[in-house]
């Protein structure tokens, strides 16, 4: 339902009649829908693949259930661990997570730093699995082309486009942890490796939501559409209209892009490689939100993209970001960030009722962090220099490291003479 209508069905609902509307009457009806919580129209609710044309008496139990959260009721976050069976033993042949367990170790060891944060791999891991999904829309869907979560960023020259800058590296380990896996005669597709190594590096960014996680993706050997991603400097009317194509709404669109909280930007503006979106990178928190507001204080080293602060000022978006950033705001990013990247990791699959619940491979999350090195990571935020003692300091956070141990030298010593930010 459209704004508008919205408001004249509460108008006449209220008895009001609309002779007596005045302006600024929409503006207070949208304050109060916010208070109330989600209006329904911003929100993502559409089904999704196989799932639209099945009727419920054919759904899996997993089908149902994936059904359940894509429709705004189900939990799509989970708890659920086990004890894997040794690998090859006719116990873990047997299920089809098993193999996962051991894929994952070998993801976690990548993505866990040494301070605790998550690593620039885990970072990257997160962007991959939405630039593979994210070349799927409903538009380019009905003209029968390719795209979505089908590995094909991996294996195909998607991996060379300018909309995919920096993730190469992870490309590759994902194509090497195929080849290993494949190798040794594990059916495992590429498009599952992508998007399981989104909600592994998820959980490992310390207090990241634990997203149920699926397999059974199909690949496909041919490159998604090009142009279907995000550009930085795009209005916010444009990435509403772009992320709408993909059957994201405003909510989901605004808790997806909370996955900048954990990010250092490279290609945005080259001069200031290495800096965070927030003074927290590697962690999976709301600070993101306040800061790219501007609630909360912000570090000139922290690089805001336009793109965000576009999405926090919008009328569609602005709602959701201000609640985020509010008290209590992790759980309910949480909670929606799990169900957005649910959808997002399914577009353009077309078999989801096929698919196999595998949350119980994840690690267990973190929900509380506090880093022993803050006040020195809060003294480089403080500068802008960019010298190749800054880069040291940058390129500590990138691999997780903490600002400890030998790095502290750098900082109590040479980093009070970088060049304060005036
Ligand atoms: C409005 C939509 C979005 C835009 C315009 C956008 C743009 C960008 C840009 C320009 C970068 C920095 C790349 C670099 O210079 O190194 C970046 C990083 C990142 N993005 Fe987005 N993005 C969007 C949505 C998303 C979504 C939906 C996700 C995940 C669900 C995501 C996850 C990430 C992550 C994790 C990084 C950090 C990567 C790293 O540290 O290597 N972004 N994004």
């Amino acid at each position: 339902m459209l704004w508008s209508n919205i408001i004249a069905t509460c108008v006449v609902l209220a008895g009001v009649p609309s002779s007596l509307a005045y302006p600024g009457m929409g503006e207070q009806m949208a304050e109060i829908m916010r208070r109330q919580g989600d209006s329904g129209e911003f929100d993502s609710t559409e089904p999704l693949g196989d799932l639209i044309t099945l009727p419920d008496s054919q759904l899996t139990p997993t089908g149902a259930d994936i059904k359940k959260i894509l429709t705004g009721q189900g939990t799509p976050q989970s708890t659920t661990t086990w004890t894997a069976p040794k690998l090859g033993s006719s116990a873990c042949q047997k299920d089809t997570c098993c193999v996962w367990q051991y894929i994952v170790n070998d993801m976690v060891a990548d993505f866990r730093g040494k301070s605790g944060r998550c690593t620039s791999w885990a970072r990257r891991a997160v962007r991959l699995g939405f630039h593979d999904a994210g070349t799927w829309s409903k538009t380019t869907a009905a003209q029968g082309l390719p795209g979505g979560a089908d590995g094909s960023l991996c294996s195909t020259d998607e991996i060379n486009r300018a909309d995919n800058n920096g993730l190469q590296d992870i490309c590759q380990k994902v194509n090497g942890w195929y080849d290993n896996w494949t190798k040794k005669g594990y059916a495992v597709s590429r498009a599952d490796i992508i998007q399981m190594g989104a909600t592994v590096a998820t959980v490992v960014c310390p207090l990241g939501p634990r997203i149920k996680s699926y397999v059974g993706r199909v690949d496909n050997a041919k490159a998604g559409p090009p142009n279907l991603l995000p550009g930085v400097d795009q209005s916010a009317d444009a990435l509403i209209a772009l992320f709408r194509d993909k059957t994201i709404g405003p909510h989901s669109l605004t808790a997806l892009v909370g996955a900048h909280t954990t990010s250092q930007q490279f290609f945005v503006n080259t001069t200031r490689a290495g800096d965070p979106q927030d003074s927290t990178p590697g962690v999976w928190d709301v600070l993101f939100y306040g800061q790219t507001l501007g609630t909360k204080p912000t570090p000139p080293r922290v690089f805001k993209f336009n793109s965000d602060i576009a999405l926090s000022k919008h009328p569609q978006t602005a709602p959701e970001w201000q609640k985020f950033a509010s008290a209590g705001g992790q759980q309910d990013w949480n909670e929606d960030f799990a169900a957005g990247y649910i959808r997002l990791s399914l577009l353009g699959v077309n078999n989801i009722n096929k698919l196999t619940e595998c949350t119980k491979v994840l690690p267990g999350g973190t929900p509380s962090f506090t880093p022993n090195d803050q006040s020195n990571v809060d003294k480089w935020l403080k500068t802008a220099d960019q010298s190749a003692t800054a880069k040291k300091i940058s390129n500590a956070l990138h691999a997780g490291e903490s600002l400890l141990g030998w790095l502290i030298n750098l900082i109590n010593g040479i980093l009070g003479g970088l060049k304060k930010a005036t």
